[in-house]
Formats: C-alpha cells, sequence, structure tokens
C-alpha cells in the first residue's frame, strides 16, 4: 500500500500554487446536468472525489473528457435519471446531484447516503428543500424515488447546511419561477457555484448572504469557468509551516476565505501577510496556545479546518481548547496525535491540546480526509520518521500533498511499502 513516509522536526521554507477546491468542483461539475451546451472547467483538481463524480456524469449519459487540470463535459443527450448505490456509496456528497437530476428530468432515484467517518450525515434538508419546489419524494429500500414538475417556492433551512443550499439552488434554477432560500449557507464554495451558474445564463443572486434569489426556467448554455482556490488546502499548508517552523508562501488563494485560519496562527504567534493572491506565513519555532477554537459555518472558524490547526497547536505552549459544532464524529485524528506523543483530552465536542514539549516519528493512519492531512501537518513538527497509511482517505480531497509540502521544503516522499498494522 501507499504510505508518506516524513522525515521531520526540520523548519520549512518555500512556496506552492494551491489546487482548485474539493468543495467546489463537485456541485459544480453536478450543475453541467443543467445544461444541454458544453462545459469547460478549469482548475479541476486531480482527486479521487472528482473521479467518481465523473463516473456518475459518464454513468448518465454525459460526454466527459479530462485534459490535466481542465474537464469538459457535454450534457446535451437525454439523460439517465439514476445514480447507482455503488457510485453513491463511494461519495456521500453524490446526493448534490438530486437537484440538477430532478430538475432537468423530471425524476431522479438515488440511494440513500449513509453515514459517513465524520458520523451521521442526515439529509432531511435536502428533501424538504426539494419538497418545496413541488417534488414528490419516497424512501423505498435504501433508495430515495423522486419526481415532479418543479416550481419556484420559498425555501427556509433551519441550518445553513452547504449540501442542501446548493442542491436546492441546483433544483431551483430549472425549476419555473422565483425560488427564495432563507438561512443558506454563505461558504464561499456557494458563490462560485452560483457564478458557474451565471455563466450558463442562469439568473441567480444573493451567494454570499444569507438569502439567495433564483427566477428559474431558463434554458442554460454552455461555458468557460476557472474553479476558485481550495481554501482549506491552503490553510493545510499554512498549519505546516506553522508547525514546522520556517517560512512559506501559498499562491492563487483569497486571504478573506481564509481570515478566520491566519487570525489563530497569528494569535499563536506566526507572522501572516496577506496579500491579493497570496499569504506567506513566518512561524517561530514555538507557538503558543490560542483562545478557544470553535468551528462554525461560514465565516466561522472551518470544520474542515479544524483537524489541521489541532496538530499545528499540539507543541504550542499552553493549552488550546478546540469545540467541534458541526459533525459528531471529528476527532478521531486525536488517537493517531497521541501516538506522536500529543496530549489530548475528548470529552463530547470539546478536545483540549496541551502543548507538549516535544513529538516523535509514528507510524499513524488516517481515518478520514482531513485527519490524515493533520497527521502529515504533526510528522513535520516530530522529530524522526513518521509513517502514515490510510492514504486512500487524502486522495479524496489533496491532489498532491506530498508534492506541495516538498515545494514548502518539507522531507516527504510517497512510498510503497507493506504497513504492520497491529
Ligand atoms: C460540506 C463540505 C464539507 C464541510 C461541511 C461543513 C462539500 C462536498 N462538503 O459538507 O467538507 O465539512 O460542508 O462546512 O462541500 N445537516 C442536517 N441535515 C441535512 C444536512 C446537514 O442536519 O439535511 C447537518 C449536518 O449533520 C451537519 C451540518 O448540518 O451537522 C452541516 O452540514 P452541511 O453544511 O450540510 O455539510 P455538507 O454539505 O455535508
Amino acid at each position: 500500500m501507499s504510505v508518506f513516509k516524513i522525515q521531520g522536526g526540520q523548519s520549512l521554507s518555500g512556496s506552492v500554487q494551491v489546487q482548485g477546491a474539493k468543495n467546489s468542483v463537485l456541485p459544480i461539475l453536478a450543475a453541467t446536468v443543467l445544461s444541454t451546451g458544453v462545459c469547460v472547467l478549469h482548475n479541476c483538481p486531480r482527486l479521487t472525489d472528482v473521479d467518481h463524480t465523473l463516473e456518475i456524469l459518464w454513468h448518465l449519459g454525459c460526454k466527459v473528457k479530462r485534459e490535466g487540470n481542465t474537464v469538459t463535459v457535454d450534457a446535451a443527450a437525454p439523460l439517465n435519471w439514476d445514480v447507482p448505490d455503488p457510485l453513491m456509496r463511494e461519495m456521500r456528497s453524490s446526493v448534490v446531484f438530486l437537484g440538477p437530476i430532478l430538475g432537468r428530468m423530471g425524476r431522479a432515484e438515488l440511494s440513500y447516503p449513509g453515514g459517513c467517518e465524520l458520523g451521521p450525515r442526515p439529509i432531511d434538508l435536502h428533501l424538504s428543500a426539494l419538497r418545496s419546489l413541488g417534488a414528490k419524494i419516497e424512501e423505498r429500500s435504501g433508495r430515495l424515488l423522486c419526481e415532479g414538475k418543479l416550481a419556484g417556492g420559498d425555501i427556509t433551512l433551519s441550518l445553513p447546511s452547504v449540501g442542501a443550499t446548493e442542491n436546492a439552488m441546483l433544483a431551483a434554477v430549472a425549476a419555473q419561477g422565483v425560488t427564495t432560500i432563507t438561512n443558506a449557507a454563505r461558504e464561499p464554495e456557494i458563490v462560485d457555484l452560483q457564478n458557474f451558474l451565471l455563466t450558463l445564463g442562469a439568473d441567480v443572486r444573493g451567494a454570499g448572504s444569507s438569502v439567495i434569489v433564483i427566477r428559474g426556467g431558463k434554458a442554460l448554455h454552455g461555458g468557460e469557468y476557472t474553479l476558485m482556490a481550495d481554501r482549506i488546502v491552503a490553510a493545510t499548508y499554512l498549519s505546516a509551516v506553522a508547525a514546522a517552523g520556517g517560512e512559506g508562501q501559498v499562491t492563487g488563494i483569497d486571504w478573506q476565505h481564509l481570515s478566520t485560519v491566519t487570525a489563530v496562527l497569528a494569535e499563536a504567534g506566526c507572522r501572516v501577510e496577506s496579500g491579493e493572491r497570496a499569504i506567506t506565513i513566518s512561524a517561530p519555532a514555538h507557538l503558543r496556545a490560542v483562545r478557544p477554537i470553535r468551528t462554525a459555518p461560514y465565516p466561522g472558524f472551518p470544520t474542515d479546518a479544524q483537524a489541521v490547526v489541532m496538530a499545528a497547536l499540539c507543541k504550542a505552549e499552553g493549552a488550546t481548547v478546540f469545540a467541534e459544532n458541526i459533525f459528531d464524529s471529528r476527532y478521531r485524528h486525536v488517537d493517531e496525535l497521541a501516538r506522536m506523543g500529543a496530549d489530548i483530552r475528548v470529552e463530547g465536542k470539546v478536545a483540549v491540546v496541551y502543548g507538549v514539549d516535544r513529538l516523535f516519528g509514528a507510524r499513524v493512519r488516517a481515518t478520514d480526509l482531513r485527519g490524515g492531512a493533520a497527521l502529515a501537518v504533526a510528522g513535520l513538527a516530530a522529530e524522526g520518521e513518521t509513517v502514515l497509511s490510510g492514504l486512500e482517505h487524502v486522495f479524496r480531497g489533496y491532489s498532491d500533498l506530498s508534492g506541495d509540502l516538498r515545494a514548502l521544503g518539507a522531507k516527504i516522499e510517497q512510498t510503497e511499502e507493506i504497513v504492520n498494522e497491529s
């Protein structure tokens, strides 16, 4: 199996261009189903989650081509309306196809996405949003059977779910009439989705605020679009420099998307300078603990950055409290960090990181995407060699984690090895 071998304990120096955003590319690829023209997407990262999404498009009957980081989707032909169970199981976020397939075909059949490594992942808000537009949805033997000619309507989300907002937007673009989504998620990836839909000729306004208004029912043409950079990948690389010490730069990124993360790293003692399309960080040899970090919907501190920032603070002087408010099982990296010498106590949604003087290289295993990246970050701060397995999780969201960290000066290689898991 593939593992990363990391020689830690050395400060970093370098610069890296940040890949396209995973959380933008998935809903944007799903949105191509609504167009009967050709969509050309640039800056699509090479991720297994993207491969699975392209497989779904192919199964639906789209012509799909990938050349480097550019993906072309032609959804002109009549499409299928079902996503087979194995493809749904590969990726929970495939549920974002429900709105566009139903909108385009008047019918959709998907399997019910179960829980995932982050705990239960309900889709009640997705379903009630689609019902508000006239969808009839039945659940039978784990399959979701949806049909109906959609019409614009008022959708009020009880919490600002990213996926439910995207599903509602995509269904509403196809629904005749005006849809208003209230308490919408405000994540930058929602703005990216709106910008892509505008390129195709849709009438969508308000993304980035809590109220999104869509005048639906217009036929969408094709278009060419460049995806935004991945703010969580950028947060990972900034955390890596903070953990190991030294200096680094991430480029191609909008600093405003990362301000809650950079504020924490600055409070920990790093010097952070944000330019127009780049962030530079300079980290001292020893960080200090920071005030409590509470994950929250955007523009709050992102749950996806919790693990990598926690890894950076394992050696900080003092204790840092984390409160994970978005997902139930998001501390699975803690036991692995403990193998490297970290002192972290978890009680429900709270974790307290007591800074230790040293971390030590160890054999550790990624149990989820961001947790895996966090172990690589900790490995850079640890003395000696860390061997990280479970890379299938990492490859879902990082197109070249080891190469990018090498560009920042890290000693990390991907090799094939038989790992003793006991
Ligand atoms: C998206 C991101 C994920 C990120 C998360 C929160 C993608 C592909 N994934 O996931 O990386 O961690 O946002 O920023 O973009 N909820 C319900 N009912 C629903 C839907 C959600 O109760 O129908 C709850 C969830 O259990 C969770 C919270 O709402 O507690 C937020 O989830 P949501 O914003 O929907 O996250 P995702 O879209 O799944």
